[in-house]
């Protein structure tokens, strides 16, 4: 079967104004097929965001790819201006549901007008004229799918919503015109826990629909992931780490970084009911610097001295993917 995504060997970096290159993203592949959810997770700076942003061929200064290729359905979004990507790929192909619904949408526009602008966009760049009647009448009957209060929704500004429903709102305009692949970049972080299970549930609501198939869900949550997502990757300093099944990585992980990640969430979450961001002593190396040896290593109980020498690279332990030569 073809793939929906490919991603080979894509490597991201920022410049920053100081000249500094910041090599937030280094060497990642991986394939996705219609219909796979695939998890996402690492601490806060490895780099899910910037691979987000390379995923969507969307560079902006200070942004830059080193290099790689991204495939959606065969088709690279690499070497394209950022309005090509804008016109042809964005909410049609690609879509993006983000981090902090509030800064994603127009504070000066309602709902429905902003939603209006993502159809009239599209259909112009197929050539099509929709009248802003049939627009009205698309953007309702998709929303009334969510079981939202649509007309109150859509004739609201951003302001007057809650930040449940500003996030709906954002998920219901990403997903308007059925991409095939959607990526929630941590879609629940900075909402209560009642609102996060609202939010999950709207998603699942859309798979089940069949609005889109194939997603890919960042968390910093891994037992989250763990019933969400066929496939998870682990990244760490830029780099998957380790790459399986939701059962091998979650009930059976390899990687010494993951196993720290499972045990600060597990142990977060019987100590109290809410769960805290990770918390694994230190904190990940800096990405403006090249990196010699294993990138865990100075945090890794199991360490050896060779550790920091030696590069380490993806091999099969377990039937996944780890990138740990002592992994057993
Ligand atoms: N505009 C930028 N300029 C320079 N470095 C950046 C910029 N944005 C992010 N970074 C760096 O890139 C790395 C990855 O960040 P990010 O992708 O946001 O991580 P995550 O989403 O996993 O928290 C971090 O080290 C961060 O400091
Ligand atoms: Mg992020």
């Amino acid at each position: 079967m073809s793939h929906i995504l490919e991603v080979k060997d894509l490597s991201l970096h920022y410049l920053t104004r100081f000249g500094q290159k910041v090599s937030a993203v280094t060497d990642v592949s991986f394939t996705m097929k219609q219909g796979e959810i695939l998890g996402i997770a690492g601490e806060s700076g490895c780099g899910k965001s910037t691979l987000v942003n390379g995923l969507m061929g969307l560079f902006i200064p200070p942004l830059y790819p080193t290099g790689g290729d991204v495939l959606v359905s065969g088709e690279s979004l690499m070497n394209r201006t950022p309005q090509d990507i804008r016109k042809n790929i964005l909410s049609q192909k690609v879509s993006m549901i983000p981090q902090g619904a509030f800064n994603a949408l127009n504070p000066t526009r309602k709902i429905k007008d902003i939603a209006a602008d993502v159809m009239a966009a599209h259909s112009a760049s197929q050539g099509k004229n929709i009248s802003k009647h049939d627009i009205y009448k698309r953007l309702k009957d998709r929303f009334d799918l969510f079981g939202m209060e649509t007309e109150h929704i859509l004739n609201s500004f951003p302001i007057q919503l809650t930040a449940g429903e500003r996030q709906r709102s954002v998920i219901g305009i990403s997903t308007l015109l059925n991409p095939k692949v959607v990526i929630a970049d941590e879609p629940t972080s900075a909402l209560d826990v009642t609102t996060q299970k609202v939010v999950i549930k709207m998603i699942f609501d859309l798979l089940e629909k069949n609005i889109f198939s194939t997603m890919i869900f960042i968390t910093h949550e891994l037992p989250l992931l763990r019933h969400v997502a066929h496939n998870i990757a682990i990244m760490y300093a830029g780099e998957f780490v380790e790459y399986g099944t939701a059962v091998q990585v979650v009930h059976d992980p390899r990687h010494p970084y993951t196993k720290a990640l499972m045990g600060a969430m597990l142990s977060a979450d019987s100590e109290q009911k809410n769960r805290k961001p990770t918390t694994i002593e230190g904190a990940p190396p800096s990405l403006a610097k090249k990196i010699e040896g294993c990138r865990f290593a100075d945090r890794c109980p199991s360490a050896r001295p060779e550790c920091k020498k030696n590069t380490q690279n993806l091999k099969t332990v377990g039937g996944r993917l780890v990138r740990c030569d002592y992994a057993e």
